[in-house]
């Protein structure tokens, strides 16, 4: 009985640990959840039956213990140093050049890069390949001891995989949350009425730092490591590389955006693909961090004050900065949303001056508390529109001083543009204006989204345009787009004859689009481009579509209920109705003619992707099937035509190759798109 119970022990921690590894290293998850938290009953069952069987490796001792009263100091045997930062490719040019020089070298250098991940300094004990201490950077000297926080973190692994550990390993890597963690916790924490974080460094940071750990076992934290300091009994390989590679087979998480380039071409190279995934990427990075690959040489370099002279961090544009709000506007949208727009001090984020960031909606503004005068922390991570993520309190001017000023900020009851009142529906974030299309600031808006690139892409009639045609009536509707003559398009403000002569040539060329684009021009709520697109395939016709009731409207593949409704309520608008009509009558569009529903190679092919690309992201493969009108699904079935593999691909290629669906590589992929098949 006692040796059945301490086999099963062994079997479910084996169990449960693989689980993890699966989860949190590999990001391919092999058992369901539910399943996950039978084995890890069945587990606290058995060890509260036999204490004397309770290890403290096992995974029931990831939930955390009680609160500390606070942390102990550890004391780092190798000192946790800092890296220098380079800001551009002359200062990367100059670090490659010493490097050079101190190692003597003629030729070029091979170095090993990697995400500077965005978080907080750990460092983690093993000894005899068991989880001992775990520490943070503190002064770099010592630091505190947060252990029992660290085993809550299921990415870091209790013991090595390794029959042979070494007598000490010491891995150095970064704890942080993933942004789909901390975009849950910040949701509950909104759910809650608590206050939310600013950003997943904050949290991790908070997290890290609780003297409870069972409110870090909640906070879902995720760990990458980037070295090793302390080593005994273990021989190391040559490179950096190759001690990454082994750590990976220790199990410890490593970044899969690893590699090994040579001189400033690549280190270059590589700072600009993964500056194009950086967005992509489900992690903040700051920049990239560049090694000499090799640690003989690393040796020779040596370090020069707190910083290694073998290595850089190689710096990208914050992605957030403060600033200050100088007044807060409201915009009315093409839906007739009003949306808070804080007007800002200009400052450079993201690569770019930012003066205007989204506040999003009233509650936002609210739970945020922004106000005119406050210091803020603006955002503006990839290409996503600028945010307010929240002020800084303590930098707020004196009230009593500047008290009007500082009033909270409240949404305007009648539209800003049309004096319309303004109406907020039951479990709608968003306050619209009334007036619909008679507001002439949502008019405008959608003739400006009417002749978008992505809709009918009429070049040239940029917003002024649209708002000058709006406001002097030669233009109410998109369909009057096409009864404008040269005379009036050459009347208007800064418009040479020429260029009159060049919008009305666009206009014209602007007919005959595939019906998809034509459905997303009409700005029907809720349906983007992939659901006209949708639209477009099942229904073939623009009358079937507009025939189609909520049901019929379902069948199509990702429509659901909210879409549906939206859809059919937006034909059922005689307004619309009219619109289209007239639109028909000016040849804007036409039905059943030999145009394309939607012309593209990859028309009706679903895709499946996996693993990593040598070259393109995930997203720029994704964009490249959407672009010839396919479609990217997140798992493999019967449906699936092709799947794209690429380095670790997990499950879905061996479900694929169950199946016999078709799988390519990156060239092939790449050359199906360019051939067709
Ligand atoms: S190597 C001698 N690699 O950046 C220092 N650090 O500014 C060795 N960091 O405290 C650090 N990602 O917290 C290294 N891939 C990476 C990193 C990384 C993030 C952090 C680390 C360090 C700070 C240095």
């Amino acid at each position: 009985m006692k040796l059945e119970a301490e086999q099963r022990t062994l079997e479910l921690r084996r169990l449960i640990e693989d689980a993890n590894y699966r989860y949190y290293v590999l990001d391919d998850p092999a058992i369901p959840d539910a399943e996950y938290d039978r084995l890890l009953r069945e587990l606290q069952d058995l060890e509260a039956a036999h204490p004397e069987l309770l290890t403290p490796d096992s995974p029931t001792q990831r939930v955390g213990a009680g609160p500390l009263k606070g942390f102990a100091q550890a004391t780092h045997d190798v000192p946790m140093l800092s890296l220098n930062n380079a800001f551009s490719e002359g200062e990367v040019v100059a670090f490659d050049r010493r490097a050079r020089e101190g190692l003597e070298r003629e030729g070029q250098i091979e170095y090993a890069v990697e995400p500077k991940f965005d978080g907080l300094a750990i460092t983690l004990r093993y000894e005899q390949g068991l989880f001992v201490r775990g520490a943070t950077r503190g002064d770099g000297s010592s630091g505190e001891d947060v252990s029992a926080n660290l085993k809550t973190i299921r990415a870091i692994p209790m013991r090595l995989e390794t029959v042979t550990p070494p007598a000490v390993l010491e891995v150095r890597g970064e704890v942080l949350m993933l942004r789909r963690d901390f975009d849950k916790l910040n949701q509950d924490a909104r759910d809650q009425g608590e206050k939310t974080f600013v950003n997943p460094r904050n949290a991790a940071a908070g997290s890290l730092r609780q003297l409870d750990s069972r409110i870090t076992a909640k906070r879902r934290l995720h760990f990458f490591s980037y070295g090793i300091g302390r080593v005994e009994g273990a021989d190391l390989p040559g490179t950096h590389a190759e001690v990454m590679d082994w750590l990976a087979e220790l199990r410890l998480p490593v970044a899969r955006q690893r590699r090994v380039v040579v001189g400033v071409a690549g280190l270059m190279a590589y700072f600009n693909e993964l500056g194009e995934q950086r967005a992509t990427l489900p992690y903040d990075i700051d920049g990239a961090v560049y090694k000499v690959n090799r640690l003989a040489d690393q040796e020779r370099l040596g370090f020069v004050a707190r910083a290694p002279r073998f290595s850089i961090a190689h710096k990208y544009p914050a992605q957030e900065e403060l600033t200050v709000v100088e007044a807060i506007d409201v915009q009315v949208g093409r839906t007739g949303a009003l949306t808070p727009v804080a007007r800002l001090k200009p400052v450079f984020v993201g690569g770019v001056t930012v003066t205007n960031a989204t506040l999003h909606n009233e509650d936002e503004v609210r739970r945020k508390d922004v106000r005119v005068g406050d210091t803020v922390i603006v955002r503006r991570a990839g290409d996503v529109i600028p945010e307010v993520v929240g002020s800084v309190l303590e930098r707020r001017p004196l009230r009593d001083l500047l008290a009007p000023l500082h009033e909270p900020f409240v949404m305007p009851t009648v539209c800003p543009e049309c004096g319309a009142p303004v109406l907020r529906l039951e479990g709608e974030s968003a306050a619209r204006c009334s007036n619909g299309l008679a507001c002439p600031a949502q008019r405008k808006q959608a003739i400006i989204h009417f002749a978008s690139r992505r809709a009918m892409d009429i070049e040239g009639l940029g917003d002024k345009l649209v708002e000058q045609l709006v406001d002097r009536g030669l233009v109410q509707t998109p369909a009057d787009l096409y009864s404008l003559d040269l005379e009036r398009v050459a009347g208007l403000e800064r418009m040479a004859q020429k260029s009159a002569e060049n919008l009305l040539a666009a206009i014209a060329a602007s007919r005959h689009k595939p019906l998809a684009r034509f459905v997303f021009a009409l700005g029907i709520r809720q349906v983007g481009e992939q659901t006209a697109r949708d639209l477009a395939r099942h229904f073939g016709k623009l009358d079937a579509l507009m025939a189609a009731d909520a049901e019929a409207l379902l069948r199509v593949a990702d429509v659901g209920p909210v879409v549906a409704a939206s859809i059919a309520a937006f034909f059922r608008e005689s307004h619309n109705q009219a619109v289209i009509e007239a639109l028909r009558q000016a040849e804007a569009w036409v039905d059943g003619e030999a145009q394309a529903v939607f012309a593209g190679r990859f028309s009706g092919k679903v895709f499946v992707l996996t693993g990593t690309l040598p070259n393109l992201t995930r997203e720029q493969a994704k964009e490249r099937v959407e672009a010839e009108g396919g479609k990217v699904a997140g798992s493999v079935s019967g449906k699936t035509d092709y799947v794209v593999a690429g380095s670790d691909p997990g499950s879905k290629l061996v479900k694929a190759e169950k199946l016999n669906i078709k799988i390519l590589d990156e060239t092939a992929f790449l050359h199906l798109l360019e051939k067709g098949d």
